[in-house]
């Protein structure tokens, strides 16, 4: 491996949500922080280089994004996932969720309904409650630790006049990279009832060996005209405080609508680093993220073989893809707030509670896994000491 994701780098005392913020999430700072979806390690180093480089000049005024930005986007896309998009299709935002209620706001009114497909990442039912927009469940179905769509759920509400369904994919928390089988099915049943959907590909470049992310809208010209596909480089490459993400709609009616209300909001202009940051990753960060991957992978065997050799009663399905891992603590028969203060004031560790993700998630946790091999360790230990004391 070139690159050195062993090193332990002190986040502590910069602002940081995940280290900073500990005890207003856990009511205590001696948590273990495992939870917020970054990672603990540099960026690559051509991004840092890109960044310095910049605000060497000491004037950050008014900029606008270059041909090369683009360039690089649609290269990345096309060399990674196969999918050939267009200049013109590409809509910069400020992060992933920002456009999601952007795209929420463009193509529903009040009181329509948006399906989501739980459990998942809350900020999707925000986008819906906020907006005034009726939020419709579609569960997934769990089978030892595997989850799947319910499609027959799904048709059921989908006949009930559903006009947008926000996609996870790959899903967070659930680990799964849908495959093109179930990406199919869920194209026919948009174009059937003719939904719009937002799909959210934050995740889909952290795959894992065996696995493929598909652009559903790279699937047919069909759902490419209703999809409106979000990317960043910012869980990929860690730069999540630059506020960029890159939002892909072939619809020209769609685009234009979207494009109207960021208007509408006054959301203009950019962030000049995040903008340097993007284009740089795309465009020289793949082998530091194909180390990463490996990284990743050895992070999650590590925890694996740690949690079969203890026998302890917690269970995960390894994930496809994200670095994120849905822990299953129901067999050790504590869940709800017990499980929360166990794993706060028992083990110290700072975990996302499952609940978080809806109702579903009552006796799960969500485990942040990008980070150094000793961090993981740690964690590990704090867990499964705390288990062997009951
Ligand atoms: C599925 C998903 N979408 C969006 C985001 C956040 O995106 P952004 O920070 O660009 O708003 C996350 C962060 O964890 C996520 O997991």
């Amino acid at each position: 491996m070139t690159y050195d994701f062993d090193e332990v780098i002190d986040r502590q005392g910069t602002n940081s949500v995940k280290w900073d913020y500990r005890k207003d999430a856990f009511g205590r700072d001696d948590v273990l922080p495992m939870w917020v979806a970054d990672m603990d390690f540099e960026s690559p180093p051509e991004v840092k280089r890109a960044i310095l480089k910049y605000a060497s000049k000491g004037v950050y005024a008014y900029f606008r994004r270059p041909a090369t930005y683009y360039s690089s986007i649609i290269d990345w896309v096309s060399d990674r996932h196969g999918w050939n998009i267009d200049r013109d299709w590409i809509v910069s935002t400020r992060g992933v969720i920002n456009a999601i209620n952007l795209a929420v706001l463009s193509y529903t009114s009040p009181r329509d309904k948006i399906l989501i497909q739980t459990p998942v990442y809350s900020p999707f039912y925000s986008a819906v409650k906020n907006n005034n927009r009726e939020l419709i469940l579609n569960s997934l179905i769990e089978k030892d630790g595997y989850y799947t769509m319910d499609f027959e759920d799904l048709e059921y509400k989908l006949k009930d006049g559903v006009k947008m369904i926000i996609l996870c994919n790959p899903h967070n928390p659930v680990g799964r990279v849908w495959n093109l089988e179930e990406l199919k099915r869920l194209e026919g049943l948009c174009k059937e009832y003719d939904v719009v959907l937002i799909s959210d590909e934050i995740h889909s470049d952290i795959i894992y060996d065996g696995h493929r992310h598909i652009p559903i809208a790279s699937l047919s010209s069909d759902i490419a005209r209703r999809t409106v596909t979000c990317i960043s480089a910012s869980k990929t490459f860690n730069i999540a405080g630059l506020d960029e993400s890159v939002i892909i709609i072939s619809n020209s009616k769609l685009r234009e609508r979207f494009i109207q209300t960021m208007e509408g909001a006054g959301i203009g202009g950019g962030n000049i680093f995040g903008t340097m940051a993007t284009e740089a990753a795309y465009s020289y960060g793949v082998n530091w993220l194909e180390d990463l991957l490996i990284y990743f992978q050895g992070n999650l065997k590590y925890l694996n073989k740690r949690i079969k050799e203890s026998r302890a009663p917690v269970r995960f399905h390894m994930p496809e893809g994200t670095y994120l891992v849905w822990l299953d603590f129901r067999d050790m028969g504590i869940c709800g707030d017990d499980l929360t203060k166990f794993l706060i004031d028992e083990a110290r560790l700072g975990l996302n509670d499952g609940r978080g993700f809806g109702e579903e998630g009552d006796g799960y946790m969500r485990m942040n896994i990008a980070c150094p091999r000793s961090t993981l360790r740690d964690g590990v230990n704090r867990l499964l000491t705390a288990i062997s004391r009951i």
